[in-house]
C-alpha cells in the first residue's frame, strides 16, 4: 500500500476502505508515515469529507492503534460520561458520584486541561494525598470495592489520534466533523465502558458555538458510538458562560463539594442531575430516564452522592476531611473584587474570557506541562440576569501570584456586559440525543 495513493483517493473525492485507513492508523502510531504526507492526508479529509463507512472505519483503527482497557472484570454496566468540555466544568466530580450512590459502576479515566482552567485531573489532584496515578488493576478493585474510580488516563490509548490531533491543531483541520468524532470516540471506545454519554456544549466559551453544530457533532458521536455496539446517548447544554460560579481547580472541587450538600449553583446542579439521571438509565438501575432523574436527585438529597465522593477520595488516598471543612483545600494568598461601576442588570458574562482571566491567574496552562496554581481562579458572584448596583462585587479573583492576579482581574472585567433591561435566560439543556 502506498501513502500517496491513499492522498490521491481523497484528493479526488474517492472513499478510502478499512484497511488504507488502518494502514493510516498505523502509520501514525508506529512514525513510518511522514508528517507531510499525515497533513496533505488531513486536508485532502477535511475539504472532501469522510462518509459514515470512512468515520467508523478511521475511528477502529485509531482506537486499536493503542492501548484498549479491559474492564469486563467489573460487573454491572459500566457508564462512561465524555463532556466537549468548557469553562467551570465540573461535571464529573458531581454526576458521577451520584451516579455511583445509586448502583453504576463508575470506572472513569480523565485527562488533563491545556488552557483555560485544568481538567478533572489536575482538579481532583488539588485534593491533598489524592492518586491519579494507580495500576489497572488497583482501579478495577476501587470500583468493585467503592462503587467509583477517578484516575488520571494511564494507558497510551489512540496512540494515532496524539499525532493526528497534533497534525491538525497546525495546518487548521481540527473542526471537521468526521475528523472530531472518529478523535473523541476512538479514546472512549478505548476505555472498555458498555455504554457512553455524550455531554456537548454548545455556546461561545465551547468548542461547537452553534446550537446546529452541536446537534451535527453530538448526532455524529451517537451514529459512531452506535455502530461499534455501545449504548449511546448525548446531551446539548448550554456553555456561553461559566458552569456554575467557580472557575479554577480546588474553586471548582469545593463548588462540587456543596453542590453535592445541596447548595449548588442552579445551572450547574440542573445539567448533574440530568447526567447523573441519564447513567443511571443507561446503566439499567432505572426504568426509565425520569426514574434516573429522580434517583439522582433523591441521592443528591439525602447525601448518598457526597458520601461517594467521600468514598472516592478516601480509596484514592486523598484527605477526606475537606467535605467537611473544604477550606482545607489549596488556597491563595491573594484575591480581588471586581466591583461593577453602574446599575443595571448582567447581560452577559462572556465564558470565553473567564477562561482566559482563569488561565491568567494561574487557574490553566499556557502550554503543556506548565504547573497549576490550584488554589487559582474566579468565582463568579453575578450571572446573566442579576440585578447590579454600582459598587456591587461581580467576581473575586485569586492567585498565589500578585502580578499574574492583576492581568486576570483585568481580563475579567471584559467579560461583564451590563444593560438596562433584564435578558432572557436560556435553559441550559438545550436537547437530547438517543433518549
Ligand atoms: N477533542 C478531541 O479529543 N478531539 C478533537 O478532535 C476535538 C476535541
Amino acid at each position: 500500500m502506498e501513502m500517496y495513493d491513499i492522498i490521491k483517493t481523497k484528493r479526488d473525492k474517492g472513499i478510502l476502505t478499512e484497511e488504507q485507513l488502518e494502514y493510516v492508523a498505523n502509520g501514525c502510531a508506529d512514525g513510518s508515515i511522514p508528517d507531510y504526507q499525515l497533513s496533505a492526508l488531513l486536508m485532502a479529509m477535511f475539504i472532501n469529507g469522510l462518509n459514515h463507512d470512512e468515520t467508523v472505519s478511521l475511528t477502529k483503527a485509531m482506537k486499536d492503534s493503542g492501548e484498549t482497557l479491559d474492564l469486563s472484570a467489573i460487573s454491572g454496566i459500566k457508564v462512561d460520561k465524555h463532556s466537549t468540555g468548557g469553562v467551570g466544568d465540573k461535571t464529573t466530580l458531581i454526576a458521577t458520584p451520584l451516579a455511583a450512590a445509586m448502583g453504576v459502576p463508575v470506572a472513569k479515566m480523565s485527562g488533563r486541561g491545556l488552557g483555560f482552567t485544568g481538567g478533572t485531573i489536575d482538579k481532583l489532584e488539588s485534593i491533598p494525598g489524592y492518586r491519579i496515578s494507580i495500576s489497572t488493576e488497583e482501579f478495577i478493585n476501587l470500583v468493585n470495592t467503592n462503587g467509583i474510580s477517578v484516575i488520571g488516563q494511564t494507558a497510551e490509548v489512540a496512540t494515532a489520534d496524539k499525532v493526528l490531533y497534533g497534525l491538525r491543531d497546525v495546518t487548521a483541520t481540527v473542526d471537521n466533523m468526521s475528523l472530531i468524532t472518529s478523535s473523541i470516540m476512538s479514546k472512549k471506545l478505548a476505555l472498555g465502558s458498555d455504554a457512553i454519554l455524550l455531554d456537548v456544549k454548545c455556546g461561545s466559551a465551547a468548542f461547537m458555538n452553534s446550537e446546529e453544530e452541536a446537534r451535527e457533532l453530538g448526532q455524529m458521536m451517537y451514529e459512531i458510538g452506535l455502530s461499534f455496539g455501545k449504548k449511546v446517548a448525548c446531551i446539548i447544554s448550554r456553555m456561553d458562560e461559566p458552569l456554575g460560579m467557580a472557575v479554577g481547580n480546588a474553586l471548582e472541587v469545593k463548588e462540587a463539594i456543596e453542590t453535592l450538600k445541596g447548595n449548588g449553583p442552579e445551572d450547574l446542579t440542573r445539567l448533574c442531575i440530568e447526567l447523573a439521571g441519564m447513567m443511571i438509565y443507561m446503566s439499567e438501575k432505572a426504568a426509565t430516564f425520569e426514574e434516573g432523574k429522580a434517583s439522582a436527585e433523591a441521592a443528591l438529597k439525602d447525601g448518598r452522592g457526597l458520601d461517594k465522593l467521600r468514598d472516592l477520595i478516601r480509596g484514592q488516598g486523598g484527605d477526606e476531611s475537606v467535605i467537611d471543612d473544604p477550606e482545607k483545600l489549596p488556597g491563595a494568598a491573594f484575591s480581588k473584587e471586581l466591583v461593577c461601576a453602574c446599575d443595571g442588570y448582567v447581560n452577559r458574562v462572556d465564558g470565553m474570557t473567564i477562561g482566559t482571566a482563569s488561565m491568567h491567574s494561574g487557574a490553566g496552562r499556557r502550554e503543556k506541562g506548565d504547573e497549576i496554581d490550584s488554589g487559582a481562579g474566579i468565582v463568579l458572584a453575578k450571572k446573566s440576569g442579576d440585578s447590579v448596583k454600582k459598587g456591587d462585587v461581580l467576581c473575586t479573583v485569586y492567585s498565589n501570584d500578585e502580578a499574574r492576579l492583576l492581568d486576570a482581574l483585568e481580563e475579567a472585567a471584559k467579560a461583564y456586559e451590563i444593560a438596562d433591561s433584564k435578558p432572557e435566560k436560556a435553559p441550559i439543556i438545550i436537547d437530547r440525543i438517543g433518549i
